[in-house]
C-alpha cells in the first residue's frame, strides 16, 4: 500500500522508534527492501534521490516498478514513496504527478528566508495533493550524488521559523550527521536534537544513517528522531558481496547472478537497521 508518510511518522515519534529510509537505486534495490521489509511486517519509506531518478528513467517509471512491485509481490505494509533531497519545486511537483506519495524539498544551501519561500511553494503543492513534505534546515555535509559539501548546524530558532511558515510535516535539522562514511567518530549535538522534538510538534530526520554506532542511533531515537535514512552502507554491503563472487567465478556475465550475488548481504543489512531502529508494524 502506497502512503504518505504522515501516520508512520507520527506513530514513531509517539512511540519512540524510527522508521527506515532506505534509498532505491534500480528495480533489484527496491525488490529486495520491499521483500525484506514485508517479511519483518514494518512499514518503509523508498527515497529516490534526483541523480537515482535520472538513473532510472525519471519519476514516471519509478512510480510503474514501485507499485508493480507492490502487487506483483503482495506487499502490504504501508510503503512511502519519497523524493530524497529534492533541490526545486519543479523537482517536488513532477514527482507529486507522477504519483510521489512523499518529498523532501531540500533549500538549505539558500539563505533561510528563501528556503522558507521555495518549501512553502511545495508545501501548498504536496498538502492539496495528499502529499507529505520534509525540509532541511543548516546544512548536512558529506558527499552525495557525487556531490561533496560542508555542514552547518541547524539552530532552534530557524528550525522553529521554517515550521510555522510553511506547515512541513518532517523536518530534517542538520546537527553534526554527514552522507557517505565518517572520517572518525561521528559529532552528533543531541541536546539540540531533544530541545527541537520537544518544541516542534513534527518528527525529524536523521540524514546520513550510515556508519554511526548502535548507541548513537538510539540516543537520536531517544531525542525524537523517527526516519533514519540509510544509503552507504546498503551500498557496500551489496557491493562486497558483488566482488567477492566476481573473484570467484571469473566467467560470471549474467546480470541477474552478478546483481543478484549482493541480495542476501543487503537483506541483512536491512534487516540489522530495522532490529536496532526498534521500527513497529
Ligand atoms: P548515507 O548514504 O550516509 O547512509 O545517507 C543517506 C541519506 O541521508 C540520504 O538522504
Amino acid at each position: 500500500m502506497l502512503v504518505n508518510f504522515k501516520e508512520i511518522l507520527k506513530k514513531a515519534k509517539e512511540e519512540k522508534y524510527a522508521v527506515p529510509h532506505f534509498n532505491i537505486n534500480d528495480l533489484e534495490w527496491t525488490k529486495y527492501i520491499l521483500e525484506e521489509c514485508q517479511e519483518l511486517e514494518v512499514p518503509v519509506i523508498l527515497g529516490v534521490s534526483e541523480g537515482a531518478s535520472k538513473y532510472m528513467g525519471g519519476p514516471d517509471a519509478i512510480v510503474g516498478m514501485v507499485k508493480g512491485l507492490i502487487k506483483d509481490l503482495n506487499i502490504t505494509i504501508p510503503v512511502c514513496l519519497h523524493v530524497d533531497h529534492g533541490q526545486s519545486f519543479e523537482t517536488c511537483q513532477k514527482a507529486i504527478d507522477a504519483g510521489f506519495t512523499s518529498v523532501m524539498i531540500d533549500a538549505s544551501k539558500k539563505e533561510l528566508e528563501e528556503n522558507i519561500r521555495i518549501t512553502k511553494q511545495v508545501v501548498d503543492y504536496a498538502h492539496e495533493r495528499g502529499v507529505s513534505v520534509e525540509a532541511e534546515v543548516g546544512h548536512i555535509g558529506g558527499t552525495e550524488d557525487n556531490i561533496t559539501s560542508s555542514a552547518t548546524n541547524a539552530r532552534l530558532e530557524e528550525c522553529i521559523e521554517i515550521y510555522e511558515k510553511t506547515g512541513i510535516d518532517a523536518l530534517a535539522p542538520a546537527l553534526g550527521s554527514v552522507h557517505g562514511f565518517y572520517k572518525g567518530e561521528p559529532n552528533l549535538d543531541f541536546e539540540r536534537m531533544k530541545l527541537i522534538s520537544e518544541t516542534l510538534p513534527i518528527p525529524l530526520v536523521l540524514h546520513g544513517g550510515s556508519g554511526i554506532p548502535d548507541e548513537m542511533i538510539q540516543k537520536a531515537i531517544s531525542c525524537g528522531t523517527s526516519k533514519i535514512n540509510v544509503n552507504t552502507e546498503l551500498q557496500a554491503a551489496w557491493a562486497t558481496a558483488v566482488r567477492e563472487f566476481l573473484k570467484e567465478d571469473e566467467e560470471a556475465y549474467d546480470p541477474r547472478k552478478v546483481i543478484g550475488s549482493g541480495e542476501k548481504k543487503m537483506k541483512e543489512a536491512i534487516r540489522e537497521k530495522v532490529r536496532l531502529f526498534g521500527t513497529k508494524k
